[in-house]
């Protein structure tokens, strides 16, 4: 599925391509593709478009599947051509599942004693030989009053004493089997970074409070508290769309196909070919799913406002899951705070006439969006 716009975009880009970027969101059902122009200190949304990965496996549209590099790049090489894309640079996000996101509690040292510290702590966290990962991070800076997100197990250290460092850890088999995608499909890359990075840029506004992002993905569901502007807190619940089309198809004895269309389509909004049994079914399949992951909302939302003694007052949705009709109301009944669904878009300028598609399907793009955003601002 690819959704072309670049025939009637054309006009205003002016067919040039100078400058446009590209974000890249390799996911496990699907791969999402952004294209942005800088215009003005604007962001001109040139083309974008998704391509299922399912197909490239034998398996149906929406079924995550594990592929080797050189497929998931002729798939890129396949959405490239049919959302006609135009641009050859841009960013690719690396999954949150491939990499550790963690806030360390260090001494007060220097830059260069950091860079010596910061590897031996961080084998505490790595399963695997730090000579396999490669790694980043940065000094968090000092909030009074701040405790690690981390720190639960160690005794309390006095303030001053201490900074904490954001680590982000992604092993280097990760990275080279990206470098193959790449490769593969012609696209220079600029810059990888861990999808979690690239959502936050595109879903939030600039805030101080603490704020929970939720994306819901095909094959899992990510959770990240972020406060001003930092990620404090991360957590991966094992379930998602793909699962619950499993339940549906099961439940209703269709095949996944029928499930994941009706899912889509009907969503939690009940629909008169239905008999009201049936509607019931249905509901409660998808439900049940959705339940599991909005109790783990709830359970972070709560853990992080007990040991901070903050109020997350927002959750925001996004992941193509955060598309499933019904569900804004549906989280509003069930979320212990006010929910919004991501419109990563509106970062973006394209025709008026759009506007209700882009925020409709917005939420599956918030990563690629982001990705291109950073491309764009040079950062
Ligand atoms: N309109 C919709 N209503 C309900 N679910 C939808 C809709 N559109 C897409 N989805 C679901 O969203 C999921 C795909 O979301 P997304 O593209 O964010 O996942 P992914 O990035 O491929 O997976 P992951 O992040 O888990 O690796 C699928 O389960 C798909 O069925
Ligand atoms: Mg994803």
């Amino acid at each position: 599925m690819a959704f072309s716009l670049s025939d009637m975009l054309k006009s205003l880009s002016g067919g040039r391509n100078e400058g446009s970027v590209l974000g890249i969101d390799i996911g496990s059902s699907s791969v999402k593709i952004v294209q942005l122009r800088p215009s003005r200190g604007a962001a001109i949304l040139e083309t974008y478009g998704e391509i299922a990965l399912g197909p490239y496996g034998q398996q149906p549209i929406g079924k995550p599947v594990r592929l080797g590099p050189e497929v998931v790049g002729s798939a890129i090489i396949d959405l490239m051509k049919q959302a006609n894309v135009t641009a050859k640079t841009g960013g690719i996000s690396i999954p949150f599942s491939s990499s550790l996101v963690t806030i360390l509690e260090l001494p007060k040292v220097d830059q260069s004693t950091l860079k010596q510290i910061v590897p031996i702590e961080a084998r505490k966290y790595i399963p695997v030989p730090i000579s396999e990962v490669a790694l980043d991070w940065f000094v968090i800076p000092d909030e009074e009053a701040t405790d690690s997100a981390f720190d639960q197990l160690k005794p309390k250290t006095p303030k001053a004493a201490t900074q904490e460092v954001l680590l982000v850890a992604i092993q280097n088999a990760t990275l080279n089997s990206f470098q193959t995608i790449t490769t593969e499909s012609g696209i220079h890359v600029d810059f990888f970074e861990i999808e979690i990075f690239s959502a936050i840029r595109s879903s939030l506004s600039h805030g101080l409070a603490p704020i929970l992002i939720v994306d819901i993905g095909a094959s899992s569901s990510k959770m990240y508290i972020v406060e001003r502007g930092i990620v404090r807190l991360t957590h991966l619940v094992t379930a998602g769309g793909a699962q619950m089309t499993d339940v549906l198809a099961r439940s209703m004895n269709w095949e996944f196909e029928k499930a994941e269309r009706v899912k889509r389509e009907r969503g939690l909004v009940a629909d008169k070919a239905y008999s009201s049994e049936e509607n019931g079914r249905i509901n409660e399949a998808l439900l049940s799913t959705l339940t599991r992951i909005f109790s783990e909302v709830n359970k972070v939302l709560l853990s992080y406002g007990q040991r901070y003694n903050k109020n997350v007052s927002r959750v925001v949705l996004t992941g193509g899951g955060a598309s499933l009709p019904g569900l804004s109301e549906e989280a509003k009944r069930s979320l212990n705070a006010e929910v919004e669904i991501a419109d990563p878009f509106s970062r973006t300028e394209a025709p008026a006439f759009l506007n209700s598609v882009l925020k409709d399907i917005g939420p599956g793009f918030a990563v690629a969006t982001g990705l291109a955003l950073r491309k764009l601002r040079g950062k």
